[in-house]
């Protein structure tokens, strides 16, 4: 073995505020299953959690020659993860006027569009990606677009940063432009060719991916079930529920559902590792059945308002005892920060007359996003083993910030403070398997400097 790649060249310890969660929120009280060290340490090993504790206790026992990177006066969290996001939307963000379905005619679609040139998809995806980890987000489900180079410019790019990506290629077959349109027997073969490709490779996982029922025949959603079942381990993405004149299309081409979301289960696509996106317009037997199946609800609040779309009912999601999950939906979502959509998460509730917890939403954007998508074995916490992805929050980000912080008394309030006032400034870095991948006041590593190049 060369000298420096011993045990002790591969050890890095991070000295700050830990806070995680090791237990799930709905057995209890979420302070009893979170753990916090005021002074703690986060002992990182060949890019994996070896141990977590205070860092008083663990200091003396680590190997010699161990560097100590010290964020005194930071917060590590575990990397936040974004259950619903569109990398081929980060042009149009912020285009305004529109509600979901006119949004998409004039906003969406042309966008999409300019992702049949690889080109342009391999410079959108390295930005989506520095844009989520700027925003301290590690893990993503992602829609591209329905190009297989889409797919293919996400992948390369997310194996490069060597980050845990979800993601798979639209299937669309009718009620698009035609610009945008593969066929039933197109879709299935492209994303057959996909999953062989990507799936599993690294840390990247595919995700068969009917954009929404209104674009898809039932020949195409047959063919979407038999992939799954065809590959055993990929996940499934789609919308549901979002729009009122989207739920009433979809009674009109899916006569024969109960419901909108009958119409994915009617073709096996409601399973465990299937997340849909937004889930405002069920009723009480949709969200058992989403329970039932072991699906993902992806809350989408900051997308929710500015498409005007709805309030997620999150107590009734509860209720049921269905996995909720934080997505940004960008670009339907007006921000990527996970700092933002859990503040907006938070008057969606209020206007509803419910209450979002500081540990709930931290917990939905980490170990609760983990344990919904079937990866908390991996992240979401720092359990050891776990893979070292994590971001650095600064409490003292911005003026108000640090002078809120100064009055805060309770951990609920530290993070409430947190999320009601922090977004990309609050990540002072974002660490993907223990090396920094992105540093707010400067670059480090050699990845990042790449990036930043
Ligand atoms: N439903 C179908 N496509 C989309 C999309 O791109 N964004 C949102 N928010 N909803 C959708
Ligand atoms: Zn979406």
């Amino acid at each position: 073995m060369n000298a420096g790649v011993g045990p002790a060249a591969r050890t890095r310890a991070f000295r700050g505020t830990v806070f995680h969660f090791v237990g799930e929120a709905q057995s209890g009280p979420a302070e009893r299953v979170a753990e916090l060290h005021t002074d703690g340490l986060l002992v990182v090993r060949d890019g994996r959690i070896a141990q977590v504790g205070d860092a008083a206790k663990l200091l003396p026992s680590l190997p010699p020659g161990a560097e100590v990177v010290d964020y005194s006066g930071k917060w590590l969290v575990p990397g936040f993860i974004d259950t619903h996001v569109h990398y081929a939307q980060s042009d149009i963000i912020a285009s305004p006027g529109e509600q979901l379905l006119t949004w998409l005619e004039r906003y969406t679609f042309p966008a999409e569009g300019r992702f049949a040139d690889a080109e342009h998809a391999r410079e959108a995806a390295d930005f989506f990606l520095a844009e989520l980890l700027r925003n301290g987000t590690t893990t993503a489900s992602v829609f591209p677009t329905v190009h297989k180079s889409s797919v293919d410019a996400l992948f390369a790019a997310a194996k490069e940063q060597r980050m845990c990506i979800i993601s798979g290629k639209l299937l669309m077959d009718r009620n698009c432009p035609e610009f945008l349109r593969d066929t039933a027997e197109s879709g299935y073969h492209d994303s057959q060719e996909l999953i062989e490709r990507w799936h599993g490779r690294d840390r990247l996982h595919y995700a068969v991916t009917p954009r929404f029922a209104p674009t898809s025949s039932d020949a195409q959603l047959e063919l979407a079930g038999k992939l799954v079942d065809e590959h055993p381990g990929v996940y499934v993405q789609s919308h549901v529920a979002e729009n009122r004149d989207e739920v009433r299309w979809v009674a009109e081409l899916f006569p024969w559902a109960r419901s909108y979301l009958d119409v994915y289960d009617r073709f096996g696509l409601l399973r465990p590792n299937s997340v849909y996106a937004h889930c405002i317009h069920l009723d009480e037997q949709d969200r058992q059945r989403i329970a039932a199946r072991d699906a993902v609800m992806s809350f989408c609040p900051t997308s929710n308002l500015f498409l005007g779309s709805g309030l997620f009912d999150y107590e009734a999601a509860r209720r049921a005892r269905a996995h909720v999950a934080l997505g940004t939906d960008v670009a339907g979502g007006t921000s990527f920060s996970m700092l933002r959509t859990m503040h907006e998460a938070y008057k969606v509730m209020q206007l509803e007359g419910q209450l979002l917890s500081s540990f709930d939403a931290f917990y939905l954007a980490t170990r609760g996003a983990a344990q919904a998508l079937g990866l908390a074995d991996r992240l979401g916490s720092f359990a050891p083993g776990n893979d070292a992805d994590f971001v650095v929050l600064d409490p003292q980000a911005t003026a108000l910030l640090a002078r809120r912080f100064a009055r805060t008394e309770t951990l609920a309030e530290q993070l409430f403070a947190f999320m009601m006032l922090g977004d990309d400034r609050a990540v002072a870095a974002t660490y993907i398997l223990g090396e920094a991948a992105h540093v707010r006041d400067g670059v480090t590593s050699s990845r990042a400097r790449r990036q930043y190049a």
